[in-house]
């Protein structure tokens, strides 16, 4: 199956027991606690030692350890591990779930878990994080948990087992190749959606995928391999101008971005193309404390010794301009080496010297025009000195400072066919300059997106097929949420409604296929949501468009009318319980988040004022003419999508409507494609090495929508086999259903027999889908029964084996003895017939002396009667040496 549970699962006695239902169904007939049975027995013995630890929380999101001491249906008695606190405590009161056995904890893929619930998903991921490993998978989604330090997973070397498929450990590099290769065998499209909050690695994890998408063509050539390098070199260019350091995260992406890799037929890289989001322009006039502008603004100014250009620009230390001194230094960023790459990337990317001059100009103008010196006269109206700042600003847009200074502290307005000239309020003349720097540098990180993605084109190249990187802001709560959190909210929900139904839809493939009716409660839908937002007429989006064109709309006006509505009163996911007079509050999937009213409609209109508008229109300087050529102004209330004033013939169109149609693009480019989902954590919020901080975790988790997906799958039918397989897996426990045919016919045997609820399984043609609940106490009957039966097999096999050790000593023994009989008896034989040699040489030896002897002695007889003293003498010669032979028989003997 897909999903199983792991060989041996732990029981929660309490929990599973209690909850059963029917008179002797599954549930009640195993109703002994577990480990009891086979406790020798492998993870039998694991789970017995383990069987009471549990996680308890009393408060949201803390999840402490603890034993189990005494359970019933609705109390408890706990003991707290860390305090050695004994509680009793009632079931309802609290959250509580049974502990994973520490042997499963660390799995690669949290779905395999026994116990599928928030304090296991976190507790796995800690202990994983602790032991290094920086990726985990949940299922389809893989969750990256950010180290905060150079980790050595990333070499070449690695990259090439993933291409190669040659490791199969969670990993981004394994994320992005399966892509590939799924684009190349299904040669449909393939997205990678990864989100996380704000330093979780999400850019970090985008650029490990391009690292993979840019190798994964090993004979590319010219125009290939440059673009290659040049979709490398975007990510210096966009951070330059679109990251900034925030307390969270030193290069904090301040847009969402979705970057499409072009491929041809054989799988060759064909160009690339970017689309950016929201890029937060409040930025470029104003950070929090310890936070700084976009890093561009740091680099340039830091530069402007070594480059003349730069000077000649107007750039000097960003201590001498009021949108750059509130923080200048970065960690980790040596701005004056940032610029050279930024410099050498747009070079590459092939923006020519004049387009680097425009850029930097852009830049400048926006720090000169943050300098400009607003002040009031005595009748409250705005005025500005015609300073260095000011003089700067007009040289660099091409325009006259007189101009400048009317379009910013005076305005125009006609009545009939005349026009009158009234001066602004200080405030009013400070918004107006605010606006033209956020809309100057919006244009201009527009310009350089347009321009990167001419560059990324290639020419010719027959594009038949894309992989493409989503890095976007994860669901965001602070304790004042603003416009652009609704923003990101709302696309982190519009995400989420994908990856249900994505996953809805797998579901019902399956059930299709498998012929299974389908349950639609038993998915998680968050459509509701999505329509509270963009509902057609009285969603919020165009309660506040239509405010926003309404000549006294206002804040407090959007507010009434969204609180009196009568959708919104009774709608679920518009928490009108938690209104207060500044804010409203969204049930979002990841949780609620009341929303601070102020400047939603400011925000949402986003307008230059006219005149200024206007006069940026009449810019004799090319650059920043072509920049302002679409711009909408503030001149006429116009409905959206209407022709606006100032510039004249520009369509309208709000900020959150223009993020709608963007959005629905995006979604339509991720739902044609085949998704790959990232999930990246940030451990900790000090942006610190080894430190895991348990409730930060589990709320990315849960923004995240992983614990969503756990829960989805938990109330599905997570548990999957193949009827042979369930079969041959459970057909111990209930062996009268062996008989019953067919496997399928075996298994509603075995689902008759061991009287499992109909509600908790359902039987396709070749499947059988479990609730994971009943598959958990099945392994564990299986456990104990094997557990029973591995005893006596052990018993067995241990008596066998110590007859065969017994038999083989004994036969040991008797050839041992066989072996010193046989060596007695060849060594008495040798020695006997020895002697019998040497008897037998003895012998001849006296005869041959005898023989001698006896023709001496003829001679002698012959010679003469006085030889016999002679004959004496050679008698006793004779006997010496008889004597010597046999004194040397003796010796041999003894030595044998
Ligand atoms: N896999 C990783 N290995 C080592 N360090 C990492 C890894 N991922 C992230 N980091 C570190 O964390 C920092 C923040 O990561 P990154 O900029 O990718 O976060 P982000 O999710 O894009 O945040 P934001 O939403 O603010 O843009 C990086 O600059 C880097 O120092
Ligand atoms: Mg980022």
């Amino acid at each position: 199956g897909r999903l199983r549970a792991s060989e041996a699962t732990p029981p929660p006695p309490g929990v599973l027991f209690g909850t059963a239902k029917e008179e002797g169904n599954l549930l009640r007939v195993s109703g002994e606690r577990r480990g009891e049975a086979g406790a020798d027995v492998g993870s039998m013995a694991l789970y017995s030692s383990e069987s009471s630890r549990a996680w308890v929380s009393f408060k949201d999101g803390i999840w402490e350890e603890c034993d189990v001491v005494n359970s019933s249906e609705q109390q408890l008695t706990l003991r707290i591990t860390q305090t050695g606190e004994q509680k009793n405590v009632e079931r309802k009161k609290i959250g509580f779930h049974y502990r994973n056995p520490s042997a499963v904890e660390n799995a690669d893929d949290f779905l395999t878990l026994p116990n599928l619930d928030e304090p296991n998903i976190l507790h796995s991921l800690r202990v994983r994080y602790w032991a290094g490993e920086v990726y985990s998978h949940t299922g389809p989604i893989l969750i990256a948990v950010n180290p905060w330090k150079a980790v050595t997973i990333y070499e070449q070397t690695v990259l090439e087992q993933y291409k190669a498929q040659k490791s199969t450990k969670p990993h981004i590099f394994g994320l992005a190749a399966k892509a590939f290769r799924d684009l190349m065998s299904s040669r449909k499209n393939q997205c990678i959606l990864i989100s996380g909050e704000s330093g979780s690695g999400k850019t970090e994890s985008t650029k490990f995928v391009l690292q993979v998408l840019t190798a994964v063509d090993e004979n590319k050539t010219g125009a290939s391999a440059s673009i290659c390098s040049q979709v490398m070199l975007t990510n210096p260019v966009l951070e330059a101008f679109g990251n900034a350091k925030t307390l969270r995260n030193d290069n904090s992406s301040r847009f969402g971005k979705w970057i499409n890799v072009h491929f041809d037929r054989k799988g060759t890289i064909a160009g690339a193309e970017i689309k950016t989001y929201l890029l937060e322009k409040a930025r470029v006039i104003h950070q929090s404390a310890g936070e700084r502008n976009y890093h561009i603004f740091y680099q340039a100014c830091q530069s402007a010794g070594q480059h003349k250009f730069l000077q000649d620009l107007g750039l000097e230390d960003a201590t001498q301009f009021e949108y750059t001194k509130v923080c200048l230094h970065a960690n980790n960023t040596d701005d004056v080496k940032s610029f050279e790459r930024t410099k050498q990337a747009l070079h590459f990317i092939k923006f020519d010297q004049q387009s680097q001059t425009n850029i930097f100009a852009a830049v400048s103008a926006v720090l000169h025009t943050g300098n400009l010196n607003i002040g009031e006269d005595r009748e409250g109206n705005s005025t500005m000195e015609i300073d260095k700042h000011l003089q700067q600003v007009a040289s660099l847009l091409g325009l006259a400072p007189e101009g400048i200074k009317t379009a910013i502290c005076c305005r125009n307005i006609t009545a009939g066919t005349d026009v009158m000239v009234k001066p602004e309020t200080k405030e009013k003349a400070i918004q107006c300059k605010d606006a033209l720097s956020k809309a100057l540098y919006s244009k201009l990180f527009d310009y350089i997106v347009k321009n990167v993605n001419v560059a990324l084109r290639l020419k010719g190249a027959q594009v038949t097929m894309q992989v493409s990187v989503l890095d976007i802001f994860g669901f965001e709560v602070f304790q004042q949420n603003h416009f652009e959190q609704f923003c990101i909210n709302y696309a982190n929900e519009k995400l989420q409604l994908h990856f249900n139904h994505y996953n809805f839809m797998l579901e019902r493939q399956l059930y299709q296929r498998e012929g299974i009716e389908l349950v639609e409660s038993d998915f998680v839908d968050n459509s509701a949501c999505v329509d509270l937002i963009e509902g057609k007429g009285w969603g919020i989006q165009a309660v506040l468009d239509d405010v926003c064109i309404m000549p006294k709309g206002d804040d407090q006006a959007l507010l009434d009318r969204l609180t009196s509505a009568p959708q919104m009163k009774t709608h679920a996911h518009f928490d009108s319980a938690k209104r207060r007079s500044d804010t409203f509050t969204i049930n979002h999937y990841a949780g609620s988040v009341p929303y601070t009213i102020k400047d939603f409609c400011e925000k949402n209109k986003d307008l230059l004022a006219a005149d200024l508008v206007t006069l940026l229109q009449s810019s004799k300087n090319k650059f920043f003419n072509s920049l302002f050529e679409n711009q909408a102004s503030d001149a006429t209330p116009s409905k959206p999508g209407r022709k606006g004033g100032g510039g004249g013939s520009v369509a309208y169109k709000s900020v959150s409507a223009t993020f709608k149609t963007d959005l629905g693009s995006l979604m339509d480019a991720i739902n044609a494609a085949d998704p790959h989902f990232v999930r990246c954590v940030n451990p900790n919020g000090n942006k610190k090495a080894n430190c895991f901080e348990d409730q930060k975790a589990v709320e990315q988790l849960r923004c995240g929508g992983v614990i969503e997906a756990v829960r989805m799958c938990r109330e599905s039918y997570p548990s999957r086999y193949q009827h042979s397989e369930f079969v041959g897996t459970f057909s111990c426990i209930c062996p009268q259903a062996i008989g019953a045919g067919d496997p399928r016919q075996q298994c509603v045997a075995m689902v008759n027999s061991m009287k499992i609820d109909a509600k908790q399984y359902r039987l396709g043609k070749t499947m059988i889908l479990l609730k994971r609940e009943v598959v958990d106490n099945m392994e564990r009957m299986r456990a104990k029964l094997l557990g029973g039966r591995a005893v006596t097999l052990q018993t067995s096999v241990r008596n066998f084996l110590a007859k065969m050790e017994l038999r083989k000593k004994r036969d040991t023994r008797r050839k041992y003895l066989g072996c010193v009989h046989l060596q007695s008896s060849f060594r008495r034989t040798l020695t006997r017939a020895k002697y019998v040699r040497m008897l037998q040489a003895v012998r001849m030896q006296e005869r041959r002396k005898e023989e001698e002897e006896a023709k001496k002695r003829a001679d002698a007889a012959a010679a003469a009667g006085g030889a016999a003293q002679k004959q004496a003498a050679d008698s006793q010669v004779a006997q010496d040496s008889r004597a010597a032979v046999l004194q040397g028989l003796g010796d041999d003997d003894d030595s044998e």
